[in-house]
């Protein structure tokens, strides 16, 4: 059959910082709908510049960037149909950041919450990398002519202006940039602190606030029935009243593939108690098999390495498509 009228197939694009150990925030929110693509390009980075603006501990970052890799193939990505790499090895990043700083306002780049946040909780190292943080991602993100970018809400920010600067972009040279769309399932968009229910699980928080996706099953056990619920004992729905209690739903029917009705009727007439058991179950359960997988290719480092080296060069010959056309748009002498 005749293809030209054939839709092009979307390009997703998204990453994942490898900052700290990777939360069941960070898989529900982002990781797992990575495999729901289909008929699309897709490509996810290991965001290992973007962890610059924070302090690192150098050893542990090679480390957990190999980790991050292993993950996402554990978790069912598989390497020969997605662009798995790593950011810094794709240098069109940080030379498209560049560029892109020169078209992107101070004032825009203060409005940013994440900004706002990471300057308070590093008050000692507010970094021009902290500031221009956006600028770099809205780089990774419009060098592949990215359709969709699935994230959690707290990423929607970035993804907004991502598309402002690439429409500024395009206002002055003509259309150099697909206008991305955020991807935010609503269930998923915001997973909760295990400690503090009204505040984000993230991966820069101390240990008992987050279930890891590497974690034992005890240290699961033990994290969940730690967990903050309510005095109110009434298993329902209601994140701004019972947040606690609500954060424990919403993973426990995400990952048993139920409506939360489905879910809350499941538990009428039990107690918290048996909410966390639920929940425990249905989070080993869904993690176990990642681990184990991960274990196998983890264990495979030059398998890892060889993986990583070819998908950077297949992402480094699309970003570059873009990046000659950026630099012929603005005037870069190309010889
Ligand atoms: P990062 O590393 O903080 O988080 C990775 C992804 O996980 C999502 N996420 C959550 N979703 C739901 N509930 C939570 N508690 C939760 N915590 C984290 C984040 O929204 C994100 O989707 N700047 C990005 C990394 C990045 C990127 C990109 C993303 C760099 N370049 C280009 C998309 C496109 C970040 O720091 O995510």
């Amino acid at each position: 059959m005749e293809n030209t009228t054939a839709e092009k197939r979307k390009v997703v694009f998204s990453g994942i910082q490898p900052s700290g150990n990777i939360t069941l925030g960070n898989y529900m929110g982002a990781l797992r709908n990575f495999t729901s693509f289909e008929n699309a390009d897709c490509l996810y980075c290991m965001a290992d510049l973007h962890t610059l603006t924070v302090r690192q501990n150098p050893a542990d970052l090679r480390k957990r960037t190999a980790s991050l890799a292993a993950i996402y193939i554990a978790c069912g990505l598989d390497p020969d149909e997605n662009i798995i790499y790593c950011q810094s090895h794709v240098p069109a990043h940080a030379e498209l950041a560049w560029v892109l700083n020169c078209y992107t306002y101070m004032g825009e780049l203060s409005r940013m919450t994440q900004f706002k946040d990471k300057s308070q909780k590093h008050a000692d190292n507010i970094n021009a990398g902290l500031f221009t943080y956006p600028v770099l991602m809205a780089s990774d993100i419009l060098l592949y002519q990215t359709n969709i970018v699935p994230v959690g809400v707290d990423q929607k920010q970035h993804v907004e202006i991502c598309r402002d600067i690439a429409q500024r972009f395009n206002g002055i040279y003509g259309d150099v940039f697909q206008i991305p769309e955020p991807y935010i399932p609503k269930a998923t968009a915001k997973i909760m602190s295990l400690t503090e229910p009204t505040k984000k699980m993230s991966k820069s928080d101390p240990e008992d606030t987050f279930i890891a996706v590497l974690d034992k099953p005890e240290d699961i056990r033990r994290k969940l029935k730690r967990a903050v619920t309510d005095s109110d004992g009434e298993i329902r729905f209601d994140p701004e009243n019972k947040p606690g209690v609500s954060n424990l739903l919403t993973i426990l029917s995400v990952l048993k593939k139920e409506t939360m009705e489905e879910t809350v009727a499941s538990l009428q007439g039990l107690g918290y108690g048996a909410l966390k058991e639920a929940v425990t179950e249905a989070v080993i359960g869904e993690l176990a098999p990642i681990q184990a997988r991960y274990n196998e290719i983890i264990a495979d480092k030059d398998g890892l390495n060889a993986i990583l080296k070819r998908n950077a060069e297949k992402a480094q010959y699309l970003a570059q498509k873009t990046l000659r056309k950026v630099y012929k748009k603005v005037g870069l002498y190309q010889g």
